[in-house]
């Protein structure tokens, strides 16, 4: 099968958040499965790979894209792919350059020409297959920054039957970002006569949403976990696409996310102080020690440590801890380690913290992979308590690590982790209901209270390691829905 994946972000050279995980793994694993994979990415200026590898594609160059007002100049660039399992069966990975829109700092911005960047991120997808002569079975779309592609195909590209078989589908990784700009970006779809297919009362009342129209128009929906599927047809969590999602929801699927065993493994991880297994776990002590060494806490092997890694977005449950931390860092003998970047309000709450608890708490303001593997592997407990969690991949990462997470029983969360039950020795983790801070100061003192019994941590821990969270599956089930969706007729 032919599938052009098209991708915001994209692990290890432009991640943000899980979609740049997801953007390298699932195509991985499709192409090591013989399939036949181009993903499309921008040319940011920041990519993380040496650009000396990156070389202009000599079909690609030079492609005018018409934007209404504006004509802007398009080149396609090979880059070569990450390590992975046998090279010959790797993701051809192409960037997208337009130095006007994407040579800036950062991945997403606040610019007034964001709705731009990712409109020419999807002509370009479009425009490289034509140039390449290569026809995509599907055109595999992912949030709002590509979901403009299944409209663009019946519009701008209606006229090229070389995709007159090809399906579109949009995989919502985050229903929270939909892509919403002023109606007066309208024009620069160029929609050639087809404007009447936008969203008319969008439209009327000022607005484009990007999102919506990827739902309206892509021939299937995917969402990252099956709760989520079915939050997301609900007032709670659609955010406002609830009921367009729930007309469509024969052909909305939630197919939960993967590890990347290639990145995430404690037996060979490189970024570790110490290798670990499910046999051998007294190791991971060794990356509790640098942890806490590196985060500048007060060493005690014997205190529980708890871990956060994560973008400091409400999404993700900060606002339970407000209450929750202070106290719980008083009451008790636990250390907390928090990575992340965000939101101002957070990163207030946590440099606070640290200064009134300068021994028990340590906070890296900012982005780091090797940070986010040392507290992965070094913590005992994975705080994860999200309003919301379309899937959520850390607290996959963490069970594989053996450090067990305390969440919120939401989407993927829900999906990923079971309470554990001392009495039977079942359960991955410690799970709450309800978006309160009691609800996360239960869970958060059930686990502690489990963790002062090492015969039943132990056991929560091992049940952790032992779930199976890969890509293999997960992968069946994309391509099984590929091969449905191509069998029946276009939307
Ligand atoms: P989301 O995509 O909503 O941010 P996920 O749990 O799916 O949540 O994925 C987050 C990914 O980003 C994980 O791989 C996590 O380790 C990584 N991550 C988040 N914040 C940071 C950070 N500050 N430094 C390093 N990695 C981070
Ligand atoms: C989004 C979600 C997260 C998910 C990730 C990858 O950023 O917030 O829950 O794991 O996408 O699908």
């Amino acid at each position: 099968m032919k599938i052009c994946y098209v991708t915001s972000e994209f692990t290890p050279y432009a991640k943000v958040g899980g979609l740049a995980d997801v953007s390298n793994a699932l195509p991985s694993s499709l192409a090591q499965a013989g399939h036949e994979l181009n993903i499309i990415l921008p040319f940011y200026k920041d990519l993380k790979v040496d650009h000396s590898l990156i070389h202009p594609i000599a079909d690609l160059q030079d492609i005018a894209i018409d934007t209404g007002p504006d004509r802007l100049i398009i080149h396609g660039y090979r880059c070569p792919f990450p390590k992975t399992q046998d090279p010959s069966h790797a993701p051809n990975l192409i960037l997208v350059r337009c130095d006007s829109l994407f040579e800036r700092d950062g991945i997403y911005g606040n610019t007034s020409d964001e709705y731009l960047r990712f409109l020419v991120l999807s002509r370009a997808a479009i425009e490289f297959c034509q140039r390449l002569g290569w026809t995509p079975d599907i055109f595999h779309c992912n949030d709002w920054q590509s979901a403009l592609i299944p409209l663009l195909l019946r519009s701008v590209y209606e006229w090229d039957k070389m995709f007159s078989q090809s399906r579109t589908i949009l995989t919502i990784h985050n229903i929270g970002h939909q892509g919403v700009f002023p109606s007066v970006i309208a024009r620069h779809l160029n929609l050639h006569g087809y404007e009447h297919l936008l969203h008319q009362a969008d439209l009327q009342h000022g607005k484009v949403n990007y999102m919506k129209t990827g739902v309206l128009f892509a021939d299937a929906l995917t969402t990252v976990s099956p709760t989520y599927a079915r939050e997301i047809q609900t007032s709670e969590y659609g955010v406002g696409l609830e009921e367009l999602l729930s007309k469509r929801r024969d052909n909305l699927h939630g197919i939960l996310n993967g590890i990347d065993p290639s990145e995430w493994n404690p037996q060979t991880d490189p970024l570790l102080a110490a290798n670990y297994s499910i046999n051998n776990l007294k190791p991971k002590l060794k990356n509790k020690q640098r942890l806490l060494e590196n985060m500048k806490v007060d060493v005690n092997l014997q205190s529980p440590t708890l871990g956060i890694v994560s973008r400091l977005a409400s999404q993700k449950g900060f606002d339970l801890m407000f209450d929750v931390f202070p106290e719980l860092l008083r009451t008790r003998d636990v250390r907390l380690v928090v990575l992340g970047s965000g939101e101002q309000r957070y990163i207030d709450f946590f440099t606070n913290l640290r200064q009134m608890f300068p021994d028990k708490v340590g906070f890296y303001h900012g982005f780091s992979n090797e940070i986010a593997h040392l507290i992965e592997a070094g913590s005992d407990m994975f705080v994860m308590p999200s309003q919301y969690e379309p899937c959520g991949l850390n607290q996959m990462y963490s069970q594989a690590y053996g450090t067990v997470p305390i969440v919120r029983k939401t989407g993927g969360l829900a999906d990923t982790v079971s309470q554990f039950d001392p009495n039977t020795g079942n359960g991955t983790g410690f799970v709450f209901e309800h978006f309160t801070a009691d609800g996360l100061r239960w869970a958060t003192h059930f686990a502690l209270d489990v963790f002062s019994s090492p015969k039943h941590w132990n056991k929560v821990v091992v049940n952790g390691m032992q779930q199976d969270f890969s890509w293999t599956a997960q992968a069946q089930q994309y391509l099984e829905l590929y091969k449905k969706t191509l069998s029946r007729p276009k939307l």
